[in-house]
């Protein structure tokens, strides 16, 4: 098999197809490997249940690449990456709550709660939010202790009230409301959505010993995909189908959610994710040839069919 290495000595023979198998692999395993069964066994299988379902793992490959781009090695990035995995994996199991999106699908089969229970839904959501912290913390090897500590913190504040939580607060308030602004709309995809893609990428380079200059060229890459992520999500939920999804279909209408084609329609809401992607792409420039997987994997968040 090509490596990664290989494909970047030779940038016109890189294959994101390749690069993406090759990275699920390695953050599948290394996934396997940090959340081994334990006792009490519920909360283990539960937990094991969402999290090793599939799903792309864009989120720990971008900060796996992000790692690679400024010098470091996946290995110094892996914790952090299965930390981020699990964060965005409990967002998931409660988003689909039925005291939320009430959701029965995810990634090809029955949502947590269906399988579970809520009670259990919720603590698996809670064992895999702390557990990240823990992951982070006690497996990060090669990295200083200040770094780790930053991107503890960094991670911390994209999923909390000033992140991801305040967007899925916003979100759920704006259901059914016919006079949200474009500027709430806004605030709902950075936060919910944008801030864990931002710590992916900025928490990926911060362990690699990234200046400050390169986080915020970083920071502005992330800060693109990551609108033009959910802009995406927004666009296949009316237009993708259950099978292609792995979670249900129209949902959004359904819940009458505020979205980018609920705002302006399916062919203004990809010109807007294009153009971010575009945006993104361009902020890399400064990397070269190095920066190949990042550029890719911008294009595969408007490509993608799931
Ligand atoms: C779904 O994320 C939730 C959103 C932020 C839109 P993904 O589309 O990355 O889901 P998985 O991880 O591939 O299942
Ligand atoms: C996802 O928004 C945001 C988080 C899970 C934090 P959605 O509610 O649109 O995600 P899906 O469509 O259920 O995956
Ligand atoms: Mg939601
Ligand atoms: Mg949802
Ligand atoms: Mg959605």
């Amino acid at each position: 098999m090509v490596t990664t290495d290989e494909q970047l000595a030779h940038p016109q023979t890189f294959d994101l197809k390749t690069y993406l198998n090759q990275q699920k692999g390695e953050v599948e395993a290394a996934l396997e490997a940090a959340v081994p069964l334990a006792e009490p066994a519920t909360i283990y299988e539960a937990m094991r249940y969402s999290l090793l379902a599939g799903g792309k793992r864009l989120r720990p490959i971008l900060c796996l690449a992000t790692c690679e781009l400024i010098g470091g090695t996946a290995a110094m990035a892996m914790p952090t990456a299965c930390a981020l995995e699990m964060v965005h994996t409990m967002s998931l199991i409660h988003d689909d709550l039925p005291a939320m999106d009430n959701d029965d699908y995810r990634r090809g089969k029955l949502t947590n709660h269906k399988v579970y229970g809520e009670d259990m839904a919720v603590l698996a959501g809670d064992a895999l939010l702390t557990y990240a912290f823990e992951w982070i913390a006690t497996q990060t090897e090669n990295v200083l202790p200040q770094q780790v500590l930053r991107v503890i913190g960094v991670l911390a504040r994209a999923f909390g009230p000033a992140g991801v939580v305040g967007g899925q607060v916003v979100d759920l308030e704006s259901e059914g409301k016919t006079d949200t602004t474009v500027e709430t709309l806004h605030y709902i995809h950075t936060h919910k959505t944008g801030a864990l893609l931002e710590a992916c990428v900025v928490c990926g380079a911060i362990l690699a010993g990234a200046t400050e200059d390169d986080l915020q060229r970083l920071a502005k890459y992330a800060q693109n995909i990551g609108l033009a992520f959910q802009i995406i999500d927004d666009i296949l939920d009316i237009t993708a189908t259950q099978e292609e999804l792995g979670k249900t279909a129209g949902k959004d209408l359904q819940a009458q959610k505020v979205t980018y084609p609920s705002l302006w329609g399916l062919e203004k809401s990809k010109q807007e994710a294009d153009q971010l992607i575009a945006e993104a792409i361009a902020s890399l420039d400064h990397y070269g040839d190095k920066a190949i997987p990042l550029k890719a994997l911008a294009q595969y968040i408007t490509a993608r069919k799931n």
